[in-house]
């Protein structure tokens, strides 16, 4: 495996819940022994990176981020020993692996919690944050706004209310108590000696709570996430940490700090726009927000993604662009989610190959390191009957087969039933039968993850956004020392043609990527290209 400690700037990846990609033992639910069974696909692929979903011993509440020991795996998902195989073998494959750091909260299962409970003159009284009246931090928005009415929960055992950001069964740590961050730094330590590569700080804006404000993003917090940075540095080189703060980008941009906060941060605000610009046929929503997205220390990088375990979140859209997704992409009312559309990206392009191509070739060209959600990469279907935001973590589809490949216990034993229904189901979209064709959508994706890692440039390139006159055309030219490539994208379901002024790049030639081909050579001229529906095209300018 390559040792540069930037890694995090150039990779692909993937994520993955255990649970969901392969069952090993025939009990019905994925563990790692399945999981590392599966690591080969995920090389060929051609993907960086792999990250997990919690697979800590939990009551599953919240699908493991309900967490009752950070320091053990889920019966379910194995052992300590079968995890240290899955990272060798990962590793072997020049794959990293990622893990989720819930810090923010633990599950009410957590004997923390149980000894903060027990008495208010518990030594553990203090790891939690708690209150006599439910009247306190008024100001803090609610999050799961389909099953809380309250940040407060009434504690029977101690007869006094707790906080909590999320479902009440999950309570806040105190991020006051030098304790508490004291124990999250060993939790820390204990994975990453074992070889862990990054971490991603869930839940990360809601650390430390104050009267009067939101309660989010506060200094406090940040001073948290800048000790334990110094410590991860202190002790260990080539980590990585990813901050989940679902905010606007000028309080996302603070996560990173001076390069010593977090490497990496979610583009939670670019994410809907994407969605946006296709449904709208405009590059604004794109452009508007990569205006309005700040400068980052050289060391970080963000995070983009189309799709990924939770709903598509809407915090960061305005009132009438939530309306207008809703509209778009959740007219049925089962589909949304708190504030959120709860399905995957192929029924939100409504199966629409074109489209599809088109959101992929966008996340893998433009600014920061992109994420895939496992199945996206063969276009699998959700099940929106499911409760809470379980409808878009159902089974992989490996084949046609017995429970899609996925398990060979009674399908009434499965964790989930697999999506079966005729156009998303699995004897239509499944791995085996789109390995067999060279242009079935996952070979399509591994071409375009190919092509993606063949430069730095995507990486770690500077953007330059062109401004042709028609508006259905979104295009930019990524720039790394002396290379550049330039991307053009028609964001609409008609064919239509833009002049580019290229003439920065005079006498370069345009070679196409995808297949290598030579374009007529940039001159004085605005450069005409005319593009079909949801056609894009990454040109790779060479000068002579
Ligand atoms: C995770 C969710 C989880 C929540 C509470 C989030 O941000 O992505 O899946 O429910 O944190 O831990």
């Amino acid at each position: 495996m390559e040792s540069d400690a930037l890694w995090y700037k150039d990779a692909v990846i993937y994520e993955v819940h255990v649970r969901g990609f392969y069952d090993a033992d025939g009990d019905g639910a994925g563990e790692f022994r399945g999981l590392t069974l599966k690591l080969d696909y995920l090389a060929d692929l051609g993907v960086s990176a792999i990250w997990l979903l919690p697979f800590y011993p939990s009551p599953l509440r919240d699908d493991g981020y309900d967490i009752a020991d950070y320091g053990n795996i889920h019966q379910a998902y194995g052992t300590l020993d079968d995890f240290r195989m899955f990272l060798e073998e990962a590793h072997r494959r020049g794959l990293r692996v990622i893990t989720e750091l819930v810090l923010n909260h633990t599950s009410d299962q957590h004997p923390w919690f149980q000894e903060a409970r027990s008495s208010r003159t518990n030594p553990r009284r203090d790891w939690y944050v708690w209150s006599d009246t439910p009247d306190r931090y008024k100001q803090a928005r609610i999050i799961f706004t389909d099953t809380e009415l309250s940040n407060w929960a009434w504690d029977p055992v101690s007869k006094s209310y707790y906080w909590h950001r999320f479902f009440n069964h999950q309570p806040d740590l105190n991020y006051d108590n030098p304790a508490v961050r004291e124990a999250m730094w060993e939790v820390m330590k204990f994975w990453f000696a074992m070889g862990v590569d990054g971490m991603r700080l869930d839940a990360v804006p809601y650390l430390v709570e104050r009267e009067g404000t939101s309660c989010e993003n506060l200094a406090e917090t940040h001073e948290v996430l800048r000790d334990l940075r110094q410590r991860v540095d202190a002790e260990f080189s080539g980590k990585m940490l990813l901050a989940e703060a679902n905010q606007w980008p000028r309080d996302v941009r603070e996560y990173f700090g001076n390069g010593d906060q977090c490497h990496m941060a979610f583009h939670f605000p670019l994410m809907p726009r994407m969605f946006m610009a296709i449904k709208l046929e405009d590059r604004k929503p794109i452009v508007d927000i990569l205006e309005r997205t700040p400068e980052i220390p050289a060391s970080c990088q963000w995070g983009t993604f189309l799709r990924n375990h939770d709903e598509l979140t809407l915090e960061m859209v305005t009132d009438e662009e939530r309306d207008y997704m809703y509209d778009e992409f959740a007219r049925e009312r089962r589909a949304k989610l708190n504030l959120g559309i709860r399905r995957r990206l192929a029924p939100l392009m409504e199966g629409d190959r074109r489209r599809i191509e088109l959101m992929n070739g966008l996340l893998m060209s433009l600014p920061g390191s992109p994420i895939l959600y496992y199945g996206d990469e063969i276009g699998m279907g959700d099940n929106i009957y499911l409760g809470d935001r379980n409808g878009v973590r159902t089974p992989m589809q490996w084949n046609g087969g017995w429970n899609a490949g996925f398990s060979s216990a009674d399908p009434e034993q499965l964790y989930s039933p697999i999506i079966s229904n005729p156009i998303y189901g699995y004897q239509a979209v499944n791995v085996e039968s789109q390995r067999r064709f060279d242009h079935s959508l996952l070979s399509w994706m591994k071409r375009l993850i190919r092509l993606r890692k063949s430069t730095r440039v995507f990486g770690r390139g500077a953007i330059e956004l062109l401004a042709p006159e028609n508006h259905r055309v979104l295009a930019y030219v990524r720039s790394l020392g002396s290379e550049r490539i330039l991307v053009v994208a028609n964001l609409s379901s008609q064919a239509q043609a833009a002049e580019l002024d290229l003439r920065r790049w005079k006498g370069a030639i345009p070679i196409e990527m995808f297949g290598g081909n030579l374009f007529p050579p940039i001159g004085d001229a605005p450069y005409l290209l005319t593009l079909g529906p949801y056609q894009f095209y990454w040109f790779r300018l060479r000068r002579l």
